[in-house]
Formats: C-alpha cells, sequence, structure tokens
C-alpha cells in the first residue's frame, strides 16, 4: 500500500468496485468551490506528520525543528513513568474499555482516577469524559435547555461556543472580559443561567477573574463552568490551575473543566464539582453517557501524570522562568505580546499572510510556531501563537528570540 502525502491510498481506492456514482455532484462541486475560497483567503489548513514523540526536539514531515507548539506545558506526554503506567494498564485492563460507563466500560482504573483528580482540585466529586470537548457539550445541555440563558466570553474555545448552541438555550456573549457587560446580562434574565468561560483563554493566554465572575455567579443563581484546559497543572501553587490562583475550589456554584491532553499529557478529561452535580451528569449527560469510556490504561497512564504534578513543583517553576525569559527578550526587541504570564503567548500579525509567512520564515530556520488565523481568532487577529514548555532550555528560547529578531516588521502591537 502506498501512503500519498495528503494520506490517501489511490492505488487501493482506485482498484475497489466502481458503482458508477456521479463525480460531478452538487454537493462536490459546493465543497471544491470552498477549498478553493480558504485557499484564496489563506486560510486553508494542512496537517504537519509528526514522526517523533510529542517534545520540544521534533521530526515533522522529514525535518528535525524546535518546537514551540505543543500543550505538553510540563513535559509529561513522553514521560518514562507514564508510559510505564500507561503499558501496566493496558496489561492489566487490555487495549480498549470495551463500553460505555453506564454499560460495563467503567473500570477500577478510572474510579480511582477520579477519585485522586476530585481530591487533588478540592472537589466533593469528578467525573471523567472522553474529551475536553464532550465534557463541555456534556454539561451544557445536561444543565440547561431552551428555556435557559448561557453567557460566554466572545474569546471562548470553540468548544465551549458549540456547547451553548448544542444546549439550544438563548446565547449572551459579552466582549473579552467585559463583565460589568456580563452583569447587566444577568440581572436581565430569569430561568436557569450558566456562565461559560476559558480559565487561560486558549489563544491569548490571558487568565479570567474567575474570583469575580463566581461572584457574579452567586450573586445572581446562575452556574459558573471554568473550562481549565490550559491552566490546569500549570497555575496556582500546587498546579490545581486558575481556581487555585484565585483561592478557589470547584463547588457550587462554580464547576471545574480539566483536560488530561494538556498539561497532564495524556488524553481525556474530567468535570469536577459537588457531588450531587456530578450524579446529575451521570444521569442526563448525553455526551457522558452515550460514548465509550477511556481506554483504562489511559486512566492509569494519567495516575502516574497526576502524581508527578503534584510532587514535581520545579517543573512549574522552570516553566515560569522560561515565559518571564521570553517576554522580557521579546521586550527588548520591541515586539509586543498581549499580555499573558501563561506559557501561551500570543504576538499579532494581524493578517492571516503576515502570520502564515512568519511561520514559514520561522520554518525556514528549523522552529516550528503556528500560524493561528481566522475563524480561531477574531480577523485582522492572525498571530503566531507560541507555546512554552518545561523541556525548553534557556538557549533554545534564545534561539525563538533570534529568530523573531530577523522577521521582517509587520504589525505587531495588541489587538
Ligand atoms: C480551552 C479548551 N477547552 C477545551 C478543549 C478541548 O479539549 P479536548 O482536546 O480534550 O477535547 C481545548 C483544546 O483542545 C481547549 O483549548
Amino acid at each position: 500500500m502506498v501512503i500519498l502525502p495528503d494520506g490517501s491510498t489511490w492505488r487501493q481506492v482506485k482498484a475497489m468496485p466502481d458503482k458508477g456514482q456521479p463525480a460531478t455532484h452538487p454537493g462536490v462541486q459546493r465543497i471544491r468551490e470552498e477549498l478553493q475560497r480558504l485557499r484564496a483567503q489563506h486560510l486553508y489548513r494542512t496537517r504537519r506528520v509528526l514522526e517523533t514523540p510529542q517534545g520540544v526536539e521534533v521530526r515533522v514531515d522529514g525535518k528535525n525543528l524546535l518546537s514551540f507548539c505543543s500543550n505538553d506545558y510540563l513535559g509529561l506526554a513522553n514521560d518514562a513513568r507514564v508510559i510505564a503506567a500507561f503499558r501496566d494498564g493496558a496489561e492489566r485492563y487490555g487495549a480498549g474499555s470495551g463500553a460505555s460507563h453506564l454499560v460495563t466500560g467503567h473500570s477500577v482504573a478510572h474510579h480511582a482516577l477520579e477519585a485522586e483528580l476530585a481530591a487533588f482540585v478540592g472537589a466533593e466529586r469528578a467525573l471523567l469524559f472522553s474529551t475536553g470537548y464532550m465534557a463541555n457539550l456534556g454539561v451544557a445541555t445536561a444543565l440547561l435547555d431552551r428555556h435557559g440563558t448561557v453567557f460566554e466570553d466572545k474569546l471562548n474555545h470553540a468548544s465551549l461556543i458549540d456547547a451553548a448552541r448544542l444546549s439550544g438555550a438563548q446565547v449572551q456573549r459579552y466582549a473579552h472580559g467585559d463583565l460589568a457587560r456580563l452583569e447587566a446580562l444577568l440581572g436581565t434574565s430569569g430561568n436557569a443561567k450558566l456562565i461559560l468561560t476559558d480559565g487561560v483563554f486558549s489563544m491569548d493566554g490571558d487568565v479570567a477573574d474567575v474570583a469575580r465572575l463566581a461572584a457574579l455567579a452567586q450573586q445572581h443563581g446562575a452556574w459558573l463552568l471554568v473550562d481549565d484546559a490550559h491552566g490546569l497543572g500549570v497555575l496556582g501553587a500546587h498546579g490545581r490551575g486558575t481556581l487555585e490562583h484565585f483561592g478557589l475550589r470547584p463547588q457550587a456554584p462554580v464547576m471545574l473543566l480539566g483536560t488530561l491532553g494538556k498539561a497532564f499529557g495524556t488524553f481525556g478529561a474530567f468535570v469536577a464539582g459537588d457531588a450531587e452535580l456530578i450524579e446529575y451528569l451521570i444521569q442526563q449527560a448525553r455526551t457522558y453517557i452515550y460514548t465509550t469510556a477511556l481506554p483504562p490504561a489511559v486512566a492509569e497512564a494519567t495516575r502516574a501524570s497526576l502524581r508527578i504534578v503534584q510532587e514535581e513543583g520545579w517543573r512549574r517553576d522552570v516553566l515560569n522562568a522560561r515565559i518571564a525569559q521570553f517576554r522580557a527578550g521579546a521586550t527588548r526587541l520591541g515586539l509586543t505580546l498581549l499580555d499573558s504570564a501563561t506559557p501561551i503567548q500570543a504576538l499579532i500579525l494581524g493578517e492571516a499572510p503576515a502570520a502564515v509567512a512568519a511561520s514559514e520564515a520561522l520554518r525556514a530556520r528549523g522552529i516550528l510556531v503556528p500560524a493561528i488565523r481566522p475563524p480561531t481568532v477574531p480577523a485582522g487577529g492572525a498571530r503566531l501563537r507560541i507555546t512554552f514548555s518545561v523541556q525548553h532550555t534557556a538557549q533554545q528560547v534564545e534561539r525563538l528570540l533570534e529568530a523573531l529578531a530577523l522577521l521582517p516588521r509587520t504589525r505587531s502591537e495588541p489587538a
């Protein structure tokens, strides 16, 4: 079998019997035109094929590159202890869970991980979901129907936006961080209310004012879901995330969503909160009920990650030192970054072609930094999204700064 660069295997496909479907189906014509439009607008996305484990030195499409674009902030995706736990878990429980949690897919590995995660974040209970995307959908659809209202920051992650849509509730969006506007909106609506927010905003790296959001939720009888995909493991003295950063815990009206595929280096997600809330999600969250449970081996690997997150606080210290080094260097170069103290650092370049050109110029110098374009970010906000890991050395951060200094100066002020 020959795998072509686009991932297809034409020789095999061509040999299959052809039932004579017309090649000029109108649906095919429509998507062809849409693809052409994306290309013309520099919005066409292509996948890079990673040939090594995740890390800071990777081989992508046959080229060795220094990467500043994973979410593996604590360097655990390829940690020997996590891999060993994964392997042991597979030997003990097999490769797959074989069923959904409510049938027979919920193993002792899942059960133990849920208890350990709840203890870690200071919640009564935690519930595993297969992905963060599904967890967001599950919470919003379980708590609200078309009679309720969702309130969300305009820069929320796509999965929160989709969660609001799928719930069927009325959606009220407020400008990024405009909590005065949120307060006004909360005051005008009755029925069930749910505020959705990123803890650390995934494309800008800034931190939501969760203390004020929690107070508003309390005052207006709303739930608050903090999606801490990028804060968990990274923020707070113990790595418990954005809530810890603000001295809060996941208890009503606050719910925490943590993802496990980023700082924890594995895969999956969980929601943590009051015991009754978790019991309710088990009964009502369709993305929990109607899907296969994570492989138990992934739960075992995550248990190992959790131990490391708790025991090796130096990882956060080193990570913070690299972030500070980068920000000081960028200031010296006159590059204006968005205001962020987290591993996500955004250099705004304006239009999509400028961001693509900058990303390509870095790649030519052996550095991998993705161009992030609309619709992932607002129009005019195309950017380089630079992310840091504890595995970056100080020298590697300097190398990045040297390469950024050589980029043609376009626009680099905050959007
Ligand atoms: C803020 C945020 N929430 C949710 C998700 C989705 O999590 P998962 O990858 O586990 O589906 C992501 C990214 O993947 C994210 O950045």
